[in-house]
């Protein structure tokens, strides 16, 4: 509730508001200890505004019910609220220079990796478990982000072109974003080195989800696209749910595949295990495309041919296998995420990605995402083709 002997904590925030219309939340703007609620923000049908004196606590003449409205409370608005109100006037009016930290973003924590999966633009004609070259985030700059990340909603420790848990200080970041107990991080993990300790670990920590690579449900399609133990993988898998049933930490386990013509078939297979396993749902991602996505890599006795497994180059023999991977889901009642892609390249259905294709003028990410490389770089997203700061030179603050 707002301390209403103290007006100076009010600042620009977003009320909801409870109507007959259902629950909206609109722009509100506190100034002086009064909050003005537009109601045309509210889809009423006339545009009025209503202002209530929040200098005194609040006594209406005649009674709330004369304003058409019961007020039940009046929250102080959080750190979170405040930016994300602030980012939304950002969206709309795309100021230079921000007066908001960003909401989403995204670290490579490491670009290091314990696998050589056939799938990986980084790793895949690498041979044995060579990282001479390339890196993890310098842990000396990893306080310059703590700052920028105060008001992020959603931040995605990535591994990068890695497996964050491969960097040195891994731990690190979470005791960096303690700070910021909102957030909702997540990670995507191949999940081999979560020892007994390791889940410890992270149960201790705020993690709202993480997503482990599969890629297969058997021990063979594993080796043929990541290669690695999938016993110790199915038994880390094991040890983290039954750790989980006694922790406080209701983290969300979700594993992945990224669907290839050479592993579609352990896809209906997957969401089995998941539920036999006990976690939370299942993503079957689409195999990226684009000039860069070309090569043909041998593993496991077989070669993999990069083009030659896309869903668009396979949809009859893909089609089948994930229709029947949303049929076993939905029986079990299990949460499945089907990249949206698929409709477009096993069905041929125009959507949202084919319909109109934005121009870059249209990009918004600017003024919502933060992303950094390994090696500092600050980008846009994680899709700009080129950074527009290093943090050795300025803070992400700064930035
Ligand atoms: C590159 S990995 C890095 C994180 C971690 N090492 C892991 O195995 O999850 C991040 C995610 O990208 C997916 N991925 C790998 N190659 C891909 C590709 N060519 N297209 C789309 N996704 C891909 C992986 O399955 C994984 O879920």
């Amino acid at each position: 509730m707002i301390d209403y002997a103290r007006p100076e904590q009010f600042g620009e925030t977003d009320c909801r508001v409870v109507s007959d219309a259902g629950y909206s939340s609109v722009p509100i703007v506190l100034g002086r200890g009064k909050v003005t609620i537009d109601l045309a923000g509210l889809g009423a049908r006339s545009g009025d505004l209503i202002s209530l004196d929040l200098s005194r606590p609040f006594r209406p003449e005649g009674g709330p019910r004369d304003l058409g409205l019961m007020v039940f409370g009046v929250e102080a608005p959080s750190d979170h609220a405040m930016n994300y109100h602030k980012r939304e006037v950002g969206l709309r009016e795309l100021p230079l220079v921000a007066d908001y930290t960003p909401s989403e973003m995204t670290i490579a924590v490491t670009d290091k990796c314990n696998l050589r999966c056939v799938t990986c633009y980084a790793h895949h004609g690498q041979e044995g478990d060579n990282n001479a070259g390339l890196e993890d985030f310098p842990p000396e700059l990893i306080p310059k982000i703590r700052d920028a990340a105060m008001g992020a909603a959603r931040i995605q420790i990535h591994g990068g072109a890695g497996e964050p848990l491969m960097a040195r200080k891994f731990w690190d970041w979470f005791t960096l974003l303690e700070g910021n107990p909102g957030a909702k991080i997540e990670f995507n993990t191949n999940g081999l080195t979560f020892s007994s300790k390791n889940i410890e670990r992270l149960l201790k920590h705020n993690v709202d989800h993480i997503s482990v690579s599969f890629d297969a449900a058997t021990p063979e399609t594993y080796a043929d696209i990541r290669g690695g133990d999938f016993a110790r993988l199915l038994a880390n898998m094991k040890e983290l749910v039954r750790q989980r049933a006694t922790s406080a930490n209701p983290i969300r386990i979700l594993f992945n595949m990224t669907v290839t013509k050479a592993n579609v078939a352990d896809a209906p297979k997957l969401v089995r295990l998941a539920h036999e396993i006990g976690v939370d749902g299942v993503e079957l991602y689409h195999l990226n495309s684009g000039e860069a996505f070309d090569w043909s890599v041998a593993k496991n006795g077989k070669v993999f041919d990069y083009r030659d497994n896309l869903p668009e180059n396979n949809p009859e023999l893909i089609r089948p296998f994930i229709e029947e991977a949303i049929a076993i889901a939905a029986g079990l009642g299990l949460y499945l995420f089907v990249d949206p892609r698929f409709q477009v390249t096993l069905y041929g259905r125009a959507n949202e990605l084919t319909e109109k294709l934005p121009e870059y003028s249209e990009c918004r990410a600017p003024w919502h995402w933060m992303a950094f490389e390994a090696n500092a770089d600050v980008k846009p997203c994680c899709m700009a083709a080129k950074p527009i700061a290093n943090l050795k030179a300025s803070s992400a603050l700064e930035i």
